[in-house]
């Protein structure tokens, strides 16, 4: 079901005609507040009181047109504004092919200097996701370039990839940022754990790994999971290494596991929920059923009156 789901995200035929359909823009508003900025920052109002911060993401992907890239560009350089004026903690966080990687790297690595040149301006972060595989080592050399210059700056890494410990080590260097997630994208054995237990297993094994050097070093470490009980485990886990719960963050979705977002952040984890909006949602909609195939029978569900 995942892979097919995730087969269905990449078909460019159905990219086209899904989203025009009334249902699956209801079932989508479950994840999304709304395809606007405005619809994306108000609902930060209720995270905010709660202590909770967010960042924002613009949903898209693969832009083919350099000039599409710089209007995304334009369109996070005025969110950021936005954030300052609101008052709001908000970081943004960004897709390389979104900012024209397939294009040109040079002109990805102007965009994301200077979004993050605006983000040191009025105090906030701009976080690089990482997208499927093919980008990895273009995405982390990215990052390279850019941390150099700028430290309000974190990258995304997949704890399902193999490679991901190692480049762990290669950024330690830089006291990097760094949000681990399990990862979204359909990849081959040869370069990914494909069963739940030892994705499970990396992804403690690198997040004990990065905690344990939060005690010496300026390293930022986001778990971006909805995994409580990994969550606990993790933190149990570094705990007799005097790591407390809040050296990192726990980022979540906007709409998955809302309750347990507000319960961490009383218990004392710094929680961050991250909310997308946009009209290009249908790639990261399909990764969302992807990863729990029960959330198809909601979207069916919003076929009935
Ligand atoms: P897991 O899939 O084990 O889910 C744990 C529990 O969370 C489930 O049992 C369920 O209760 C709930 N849950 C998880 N997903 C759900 C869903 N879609 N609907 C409803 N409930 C759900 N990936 C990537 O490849 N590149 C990236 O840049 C990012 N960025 C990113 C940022 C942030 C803040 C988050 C939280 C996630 C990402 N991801 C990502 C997605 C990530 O790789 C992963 O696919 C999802 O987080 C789902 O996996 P979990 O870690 O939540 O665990």
């Amino acid at each position: 079901m995942r892979t097919i789901l995730l087969w269905l995200a990449r078909n460019q035929w159905l990219r086209q005609r899904l989203p025009r359909l009334a249902f699956m823009r209801r079932a989508v508003r479950r994840f999304m507040p709304g395809e606007s900025m405005g619809d994306a920052l108000v609902a930060a109002g209720p995270l905010q009181a709660a202590g909770i911060g967010t960042i924002y993401t613009r949903l898209g992907e693969n832009l083919t047109e350099p000039a599409a890239a710089e209007v995304v560009a334009n369109h996070y350089l005025a969110l950021m504004d936005r954030i300052a004026e609101l008052g709001i903690d908000g970081e943004i966080s960004v897709k390389p092919t979104q900012l024209g990687l397939d294009l040109d790297a040079d002109a990805t690595f102007g965009h994301l200097a200077a979004l993050a040149t605006r983000a040191a301006e009025v105090r906030s972060f701009v976080w690089i996701d990482m997208e499927g595989s093919a980008y990895a080592e273009a995405t982390i050399a990215l990052y390279e370039r850019v941390r150099g210059i700028h430290l309000n700056t974190g990258i995304c890494l997949q704890a399902y990839l193999r490679r991901t410990a190692a480049d762990v080590e290669r950024l330690l260097p830089l006291d990097p940022a760094i949000r681990l997630v399990k990862g979204a994208y359909d990849e081959p054995a040869a370069i990914a754990f494909r069963h739940r237990r030892d994705v499970d297993a990396n992804y403690l094994a690198v997040a004990a790994h990065l905690l344990r050097q939060t005690r010496s070093r300026p390293v930022r470490v986001g778990l971006g999971t909805h995994d409580v009980g990994l969550i606990e485990r993790i933190a149990e886990h570094v705990a007799p290494s005097g790591v407390a719960r809040d050296a990192f963050q726990v980022e979540m979705l906007y709409g998955i596991r809302a309750r347990d977002q507000f319960r961490l952040a009383r218990d004392g984890y710094r929680v961050q929920t991250l909310i997308a909006y946009g009209d290009y949602w249908y790639p990261w909609y399909m990764r969302r059923l992807a990863e729990r195939p029960a959330n198809v029978l909601f979207a069916l569900r919003q076929l009935l009156p």
